[in-house]
């Protein structure tokens, strides 16, 4: 974020897109492509697109983009996001979406990769080096990348200056915050203690923490090997719930945004099946009292801000259950960093 934040006009400054104000202004439609985390990443990004800056976005799965007819023309941009930047199905997506007349941008990790050189423009998330196979702060970097751009073109169409300082403010809040969860992850530790043996998790979160929990389920299975799924809080019902007795811990993301109510009633859905409820909140919450077994607490930020926030004590979750099982959390089995094969 640093040097990117403009906070008398509430907006931010991304220098390399090679598009000009109007340029931007241009498009009627937003493609968001990318795989595994940095689809998750996409998911997010493409919410805060339509919620803030009112333009018809479609986030779609690089393997299967290039592979049906999309809808893509000339007005349409393209973003692409990859951390490596070399991953085969992610590059072959965007060289469809040229193809197709659509412009496009990358938002990359490793500078000078193929996708940083190939798309026309774009921004580096700046994350610095990424060891670890399962991507952690590459995905952070990802969201508040996403966010920036949102931003930017928020401000360019419909969104207020006292709305777009709003989400500065609540950016530059952010780095404190992530260290306030970082300096508590010995609560998430004990946590990761009780749970090491389970044998799968259900992952629940509704709206822009949807994408949070397929991201937190996305990571526990990388690293611990313990079958897990993220869903829609709300789909539970239409299948997920027959799962859920005394044994399946059940994960949710709960933070007081403007779903929270609605959550609250998947709680209770899943207590009185007996599940092991574990909620990320972000305060004392009445109506949660009695439902929950775990929690852990955010500090409060904007919803769309939450799931960086979020997310945080799930990768660290997976972490601890997967010391504690004595898998190896760098190099997990049949995974390798970057996928350059189809
Ligand atoms: O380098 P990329 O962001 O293009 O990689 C995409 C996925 O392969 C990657 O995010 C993968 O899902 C990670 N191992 C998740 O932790």
């Amino acid at each position: 974020m640093r040097g990117r934040l403009l906070d008398d006009t509430g907006t931010a400054k991304l220098g390399g897109l090679n598009l000009t104000d109007e340029e931007l202004l241009r498009f009627d439609n937003i493609v968001l492509t990318a795989c595994g985390t940095s689809w998750h990443s996409a998911l997010i990004g493409g919410m805060m697109l339509e919620d803030l800056a009112r333009i018809p976005t479609k986030v779609e799965y690089a393997s299967e983009f290039r592979y049906r007819n999309p809808v893509v023309t000339d007005r349409t941009l393209c973003i692409v996001i990859s951390q490596s930047g070399e991953t085969a199905d992610t590059l072959a997506a965007m060289r469809e979406a040229k193809h197709r007349g659509a412009r496009t941008l990358g938002i990359v990790n490793v500078v000078g990769s193929t996708i940083a050189r190939e798309s026309d423009g774009g921004s580096y998330i700046h994350a610095g080096p990424e060891i670890g196979v399962a991507s952690t702060k590459a995905f952070s970097s990802q969201v508040t990348a996403l966010l920036l751009f949102t931003l930017k073109l928020a401000r360019l169409r419909a969104l207020s200056p006292v709305r777009g300082r709003e989400i500065v403010d609540a950016l530059h809040a952010l780095p404190g915050q992530v260290q306030n969860v970082l300096d508590r992850a010995e609560e998430i530790e004990a946590l990761a203690e009780e749970f090491k043996r389970a044998s799968n998790f259900l992952y629940l979160g509704r709206g822009y923490n949807f994408p949070t929990a397929l991201e937190g389920a996305l990571k526990l299975k990388e690293i611990s090997y313990i079958h897990a799924e993220g869903y829609p809080a709300a789909e539970m019902k239409h299948g997920p719930i027959a799962l859920i007795d005394e044994m399946m811990p059940v994960v949710f993301i709960a933070p007081h945004d403007s779903v929270f109510e609605k959550v609250v009633s998947n709680v209770q859905e899943v207590k009185a099946r007996k599940g092991k409820v574990i909620a990320i909140t972000s305060r004392s919450e009445p109506s949660l009292e009695g439902l929950i077994d775990y929690e852990f607490r955010i500090p409060e930020t904007l919803d769309l801000v939450t799931p960086i926030l979020a997310s945080v004590p799930l990768q660290l979750l997976a972490y601890y259950i997967a010391v504690k099982r004595g898998s190896n959390v760098d190099q997990p089995r049949n995974l390798a960093k970057s996928v350059t094969v189809e």
